[in-house]
């Protein structure tokens, strides 16, 4: 098996117009250029998906979707498919982020949806899971964790999956400042792989990689990166700037 490239990506969330994206993804071609060993994905904005996948067009930079319908087309208000996001140059997509979880209820059987509509589509399907920190506290993080995989993955077999991340996003840790240390993280990204390949029967020959998100920034990605569990990084607030986010994908490189 050949050890997949560590993933970097950046979720810009409901930032940047549509100049601004711009900008910052000709930047991002501009120094990726030379970078190789990492592969970095960044998920605009939907208004801003069209004119960032005609800049990055034929660059080792790839677009992602922050979310999606999980039907074709049709009668669906303030939807997109993942055919529409495919057709402006998105190969990833983010699948169930918490922030969609909390505040617009989405639901495991939804992400469930999404997550075979995606692998059907050949799109690489990022699926967040993550606790509470009330969550945390209980002692219920493990559990937490195998619900939100074994309802989401649901039906999945083992060998066509190259197309699947799973992202491990604690909650408390999104936005706050406040990191997973390496420890952490190692300990559920290892719960998280045991359960993929064990209970759900993937095929470890696949190489499905394990990101770490929440707080991400220059200061802790080294030591997050280069941890033998974690695969790569969701980062949020840290993409935003051009610098921050260069930092963050240098530090996945070797050393
Ligand atoms: P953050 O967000 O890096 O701003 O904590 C991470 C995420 O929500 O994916």
């Amino acid at each position: 098996m050949t050890t997949p490239l560590p993933l970097v990506i950046g979720n810009w969330k409901m930032n940047m117009l549509a100049s601004q994206a711009c900008d910052m993804a000709r930047s991002l071609v501009d120094r990726l250029s030379e970078v190789e060993g990492v592969e970095v994905v960044i998920a605009p904005p939907f208004t801003s998906l069209y004119p960032v996948g005609q800049i990055i067009k034929g660059s080792r930079l790839r677009l992602a979707g922050q979310n999606f319908y999980f039907a074709s087309k049709g009668a669906y208000t303030g939807e997109v498919s993942l055919e529409m996001l495919r057709d402006v140059g998105c190969d990833f997509a983010l699948i169930g982020h918490s922030e969609r979880r909390s505040l617009f209820g989405e639901n495991d059987a939804a992400i469930n949806k999404k997550v075979h509509r995606a692998i059907q589509m050949g799109i690489t399907a990022v699926v967040c899971v993550g606790e509470t920190l009330e969550q945390r506290k209980a002692g219920a993080t493990l559990n937490i964790i195998e619900t939100q995989l074994s309802k989401g993955l649901a039906g999945l077999s083992g060998e066509r999956l190259s197309t699947l991340a799973i992202a491990y996003e604690p909650v408390w840790a999104i936005g706050t400042g406040v990191n997973a240390t390496p420890e952490q993280v190692a300990d559920i990204h290892k719960f998280i792989r045991k359960f993929l390949f064990e209970s759900l029967g993937f095929s470890e020959k696949v190489g499905t990689r394990i990101l770490y998100g929440g707080s991400v920034n220059p200061e802790n990605s080294k030591q997050l990166l280069q941890e033998d569990e974690i695969d790569g990084a969701l980062v949020g607030g840290a993409s935003l700037d051009f610098e921050s986010f260069c930092a963050i994908i240098n530090s996945a490189l070797e050393p």
